[in-house]
């Protein structure tokens, strides 16, 4: 194997939550990428974890099939691969590492374990190569909330992050209550081209002054009692709530994002994870970048949700370190976002 390789060809593969996906890249060239996106839960209205490690199961092989097909790549072309190690569901986790172990033994390349986490920050580097640590970025997705000053690989200091739901999870909350639909970020985001964002106002919780923590829950209660207080919900409330909704998180990520501006004199921002798709989010986060001479650097659509492209660039950058996992590496359903932790 070769450890000196600057663009090496790496399978990454993810399988942390409800999507299993795979994806073939070589350096940051993107060369296949397959996204399954479970639909059983929505059925339910949220994951549920035996389902999706079952649904797993049954598509890995074929994801990581079609992606070699797409590319007309071999898997002796492979250099290593990477695969999520944490943090998510454990028996969706185990599905896709046992099989990445399986791989890279057959295949007898080194294997790659990745934090989800640290792959989401890293996701912009696939439309922009150039774009390097350091870098402050606001990472919003279905399971965390923080800003992040990412110094270089593993090398991070979290300047804050939710202390109750993460961003993501309110907009799928309030979905739920609103009965519009899960995953319920891209239903508001829709939604609320048709309602009126300034109708019904919803409260702003900043915390104390100063603070670059942030929390949601409130809102999403306020939601609830405002729900509660009517007694009949056309859907045109349905869609003036979702646009005032919106717009309380996006004011709330905005003043943050600017206060961590200001802390760390960042001027490369990075915004990332499933919430960053947020059309709304991106447009005002455009105008305070503009306003405040900043670079903002966001992923494209695909690859803000869970995807294995993220899993496979961070994969490239381990690669170029020589930093590899034993075959023994756990799932660790749990994974923090910590300096110089195990991937
Ligand atoms: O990053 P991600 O795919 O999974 C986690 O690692 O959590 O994020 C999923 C989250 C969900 O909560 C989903 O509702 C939210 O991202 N999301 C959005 C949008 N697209 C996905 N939230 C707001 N607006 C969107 N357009
Ligand atoms: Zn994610």
């Amino acid at each position: 194997m070769n450890k000196k390789k600057t663009h090496p060809c790496i399978l990454g593969i993810e399988s942390s939550c409800d999507e299993t996906s795979a994806a073939v890249l070589s350096g940051f060239d993107v060369r296949s990428h397959i996204v399954y996106s479970q639909m059983i839960h929505k059925k339910y209205g949220g994951v549920v974890p035996e389902l999706a490690s079952r649904a797993h199961e049954h598509a890995i092989s074929q994801v990581v099939e079609s992606a070699f097909d797409q590319c007309g790549c071999r898997p002796a072309e492979i250099d290593a691969v990477a695969v999520t190690c944490g943090p998510g569901l454990m028996g969706a986790l185990l599905v896709g590492l046992n099989y990445a172990k399986g791989f890279a033994l057959a295949q007898n390349i080194p294997l790659i374990a990745v934090n989800h986490i640290e792959a989401h920050l890293y996701a912009p580097m696939l439309e922009f190569p150039e774009l390097e640590p350091p870098f402050l970025c606001l990472l919003v997705s279905g399971g965390h909330t923080m800003l992040v000053d990412v110094r270089g690989l593993r090398d991070f200091e979290i300047l804050g992050s939710t202390r109750d739901d993460a961003a993501g999870e309110s907009f799928d909350k309030t979905a739920r209550l609103l009965k519009i639909g899960y995953p319920g970020g891209p239903v508001i985001d829709t939604l609320s081209d048709s309602g009126n964002r300034n109708a019904v106002r919803f409260p702003r919780s900043l915390l104390e002054a100063g603070s670059l923590d942030f929390s949601f829950s409130g809102m999403k209660t306020a939601v609830l009692h405002y729900v509660n207080q009517k007694k009949h919900i056309t859907d045109r409330d349905k869609a003036d709530i979702a646009a005032g909704f919106q717009e309380a998180v996006v004011d709330v990520l905005d003043e943050k994002l600017r206060r961590a501006v200001k802390r760390s004199g960042h001027k490369k921002v990075v915004l990332a994870g499933g919430v960053a798709a947020n059309r709304r989010l991106r447009e005002v986060l455009g105008k305070t970048a503009e306003r405040k001479n900043l670079r903002l650097y966001y992923p494209p659509l695909e690859y803000c949700t869970d995807n294995a492209a993220m899993i496979a660039a961070t994969g490239v950058m381990y690669y170029r370190k020589g930093m590899f996992s034993s075959m023994e590496v756990p799932a660790v359903p749990n994974l923090k976002l910590t300096s110089g932790s195990e991937g």
